[in-house]
């Protein structure tokens, strides 16, 4: 393996699956009970916000009832051991990274155990139900709604994440369909930036022709093994 310093690993919803917590797109994902368009975009916040908000209260309710497995328990020791950079880019929402004990990471898209307030833009932990109008604690407008982004608005720390993706050596992608812009499109700025490209999936997905390598399997499986073999670089 050539010289590798710096890693961005971006992770999905398969890496939590064997956790118990459903993915999106697969069969039973969350995707086939429910529309995008009634539960995850602005629109439907302002149009139906009692279902948008039971909708996010079942997921963080669920939180409770699953732990980490040893997928994010491997990114966690990954994180300890790394004496390189290291940046964890999570889709997910769930807190299953930080609870295994990882630090360098982020959450993109957002995370269940949030609340942010629509009129202000300050977010606070959240981790019991969140009724629609509840009085934001900093400004106390009724305006606290899930911290979760919406399809149609901006994921956060992209400039983070740009630049983190600039220094790549190895760029790691786990449990993803690859569906989703702009994740989806990591893996071409890791490529063109001459980074090596790994893909760990339980299937390939639509982006398994742009990575170096692609191995399937369960993560729970896959990525302890890979971890292992990068810490023996
Ligand atoms: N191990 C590894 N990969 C798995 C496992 C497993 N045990 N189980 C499922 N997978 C893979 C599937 O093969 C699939 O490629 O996880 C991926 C899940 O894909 P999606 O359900 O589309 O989830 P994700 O890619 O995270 O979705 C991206 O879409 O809806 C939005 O905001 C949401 O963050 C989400 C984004």
């Amino acid at each position: 393996m050539p010289d590798i310093r710096n890693i961005v690993i971006l992770t999905g919803a398969g890496i939590s699956a064997e956790s118990g917590l459903a993915t999106f797109r697969g069969p039973d994902g969350l995707w086939e009970g429910h529309r995008v368009e009634d539960v995850c975009t602005p629109e439907a916040l302002a149009r139906n916000p009692a279902l948008v908000h039971r909708f996010y209260d079942e997921r963080r309710a669920k939180l409770t009832e699953v732990t980490p497995n040893a997928a994010h328990a491997a990114l966690a020791e990954l994180d300890r051991a790394w004496p390189g950079e290291l940046l964890i880019v999570t889709q997910n929402v769930d807190d299953l990274h930080e609870r295994a004990g990882a630090n360098r990471m982020l959450h993109m898209h957002g995370e269940l155990m949030s609340a942010l307030c629509a009129a202000c833009g300050t977010s606070k932990p959240w981790h019991d139900a969140l009724p629609p109008e509840t009085p934001c604690p900093f400004c106390n407008a009724p305006a606290l709604r899930p911290d979760i982004v919406f399809f149609g608005e901006m994921p956060y720390e992209m400039d983070r994440i740009d630049a983190a993706l600039r220094d790549a050596d190895l760029f790691v992608s786990i449990g993803t369909s690859g569906a989703v812009y702009p994740a989806a499109g990591f893996v071409q700025t890791a490529r063109h930036i001459g980074a090596r490209t790994l893909e760990l999936n339980l299937d390939s997905s639509a982006g398994s022709i742009y990575f170096d390598e692609t191995r399937t399997g369960p993560a729970s499986v896959l990525v302890p093994d890979w971890v292992k073999e990068v810490l023996q670089l």
